[in-house]
């Protein structure tokens, strides 16, 4: 059947009611929007439309219990279990079997920065881009572990070509251009509360990337997953393009996830107050799941134990861990398995009765986004492993106040401080802990307090502090 009568057939002609004006490329575009669009999986999000959003439907959470984790103990160098862990951590890097996984593939419009996000510039000093931080990291592990660690990156339509151009214009940060893989995730249409497909112009549809879930699919359509069964690589290591602080490659995790025989794992923090806005790792039965915020009741949320801590404590800050034949298992095309979409209110640009694209002043459909923490429920042996604040998460998703720029910069100086602080150096801060001289460490240095510590002493601690640490 030809692809017009096929969205004719579901109520969605209209996307090519324009035909007969557009030119050649036009057209060619649509037809390329058009044959992205599953309309027998989207007539299923259109059935949903009238579900509220705030809701989960899937949820019973009479039966909701907060998911154990692995806790960080006050001193990991001399705790036997995390020695071990991080034994099995190095040895699967050293044994090639390591790739790192970023999602890049997002809008940033909070943000509300002119390009990919990764080319924002994020640190203190040296002005150096997202891009180049996560690249000096995972430099820095290749060195030390003797391996290829090869690192794929997923993009989105929006922003793929300006992403390579970045690579290219910087070399590839010193990592090869045969190392770093680029490949776009999906997209979905946008649709009206009338349920139709909203145009943007009269030749486009107006579609968006199809969430970080997404990321499981294109790693399999984009042919990234053979290529890393065929090199030999079975563990992921997962993170946002958002988040300077991660680390990017953390031997404790990955050990902590091949010693359990789990399909994916993920980092904790505890959250720092009730109502912290980070998604909560929690247990249905023998499934583990992240519960988004929004969706958690107050009264759970509120609920503490007799020490007084907070019973549903660990707070998910994106960083995991996922292995690739689980990855495949999730996409094989005889899998029942899949991930749910979920929907979110916008404002979308659409064509309006002039024949002009106007931005609408309320919202005006909705969009369809995948979560890769979805996956978890069909995980087997899935792990939480708790980290620190500062060691891991500060991502930049605002233009101002909390989580921007301004914080992400402020917490990698406090970061660098107590590294520093670590070996016997003080640095004066201010009364939020923050280094009254501005403060920058090279990944290429010390890119974790082991790291740092570990180069530090391996100099005597005589260190030029204008070529890797940098003090302004
Ligand atoms: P966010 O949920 O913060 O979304 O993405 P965003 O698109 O970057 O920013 P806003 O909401 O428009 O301001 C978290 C991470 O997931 C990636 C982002 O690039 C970021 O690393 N992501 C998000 C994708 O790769 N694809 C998507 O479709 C959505």
């Amino acid at each position: 059947m030809d692809i017009k009568e096929r969205f004719e057939q579901h109520g969605q002609g209209h996307v090519f009611q324009y035909w007969d004006s557009l030119d050649e490329k036009e057209r060619a575009e649509l037809l390329e929007q058009t044959s992205e669009i599953d309309v027998d999986e989207l007539d299923k999000l259109i059935g949903t439309l009238s579900e509220s959003e705030a809701a989960n439907p899937g949820i019973n959470y009479d039966a909701l219990e907060p998911a154990p984790y692995e806790r960080m103990p006050a001193d990991v160098a001399s705790d036997a279990r995390w020695q071990e862990a991080k034994r099995a951590g190095e040895a699967a890097l050293r044994a090639g079997r390591v790739a790192a996984f970023t999602v890049a593939g997002g809008q940033g419009t909070r943000l509300g920065f002119d390009g990919p996000k990764g080319t924002f510039p994020i640190t203190p000093i040296r002005n150096n881009t997202l891009f180049q931080v996560f690249a000096e990291k995972i430099l820095a592990a290749r060195r030390k572990y003797s391996c290829e660690l090869p690192w794929y990156i997923m993009t989105s339509d929006i922003n793929g070509d300006a992403t390579t151009a970045f690579f290219e214009e910087n070399d590839y940060f010193g990592l090869g251009s045969d190392s770093v893989s680029f490949f776009r995730q999906g997209r979905m249409p946008a649709v009206g509360f009338d349920g139709k497909i909203i145009l943007e112009s009269n030749g486009r549809i107006a579609m968006s990337p199809d969430g970080h879930g997404g990321s499981l699919r294109a790693l399999d359509r984009s042919g990234a997953l053979s290529e890393m069964e065929s090199k030999g690589i079975d563990i992921l290591s997962y993170f946002q393009v958002d988040n300077p602080l991660v680390q990017a490659i953390d031997p404790y995790f990955i050990g902590f996830h091949d010693q359990a025989g789990s399909s994916m794992s993920s980092k904790m923090l505890p959250k720092a107050y009730e109502k912290e806005k980070l998604g909560q790792f929690c247990m249905l039965g023998d499934q583990m799941q992240v519960v988004e915020y929004s969706d958690m009741p107050d009264e759970l949320t509120a609920l503490r134990d007799d020490s007084g801590q907070l019973k549903f404590l660990a707070g998910s800050i994106a960083v995991h861990i996922v292995s690739v034949g689980f990855v495949r298992k999730l996409t094989d095309k005889a899998s029942s398995l899949s991930l749910p979409f979920h929907k979110a209110t916008k404002k979308i640009p659409f064509l309006n009765a002039s024949g002009e694209t106007e931005k609408p002043a309320e919202p005006n459909g909705v969009k369809f986004e995948m979560f890769v923490f979805d996956a978890l429920p069909f995980a087997e042996n899935p792990i939480v492993v708790e980290t620190t604040r500062l060691g891991d998460f500060s991502p930049v998703k605002n233009a101002e106040g909390v989580d921007s720029p301004e914080t992400s910069q402020a917490d990698q100086q406090r970061l660098f401080a107590q590294w520093l602080a670590n070996e016997g150096v003080e640095v004066e801060r201010d009364t939020d802990g923050v280094p009254v001289r501005k403060l920058e460490i090279s990944p290429l240095f010390g890119y974790s307090a082991e790291s740092f510590a570990e180069a530090w002493s391996g100099r005597g601690g005589s260190v030029d502090l204008s070529k890797e640490l940098f003090l302004e």
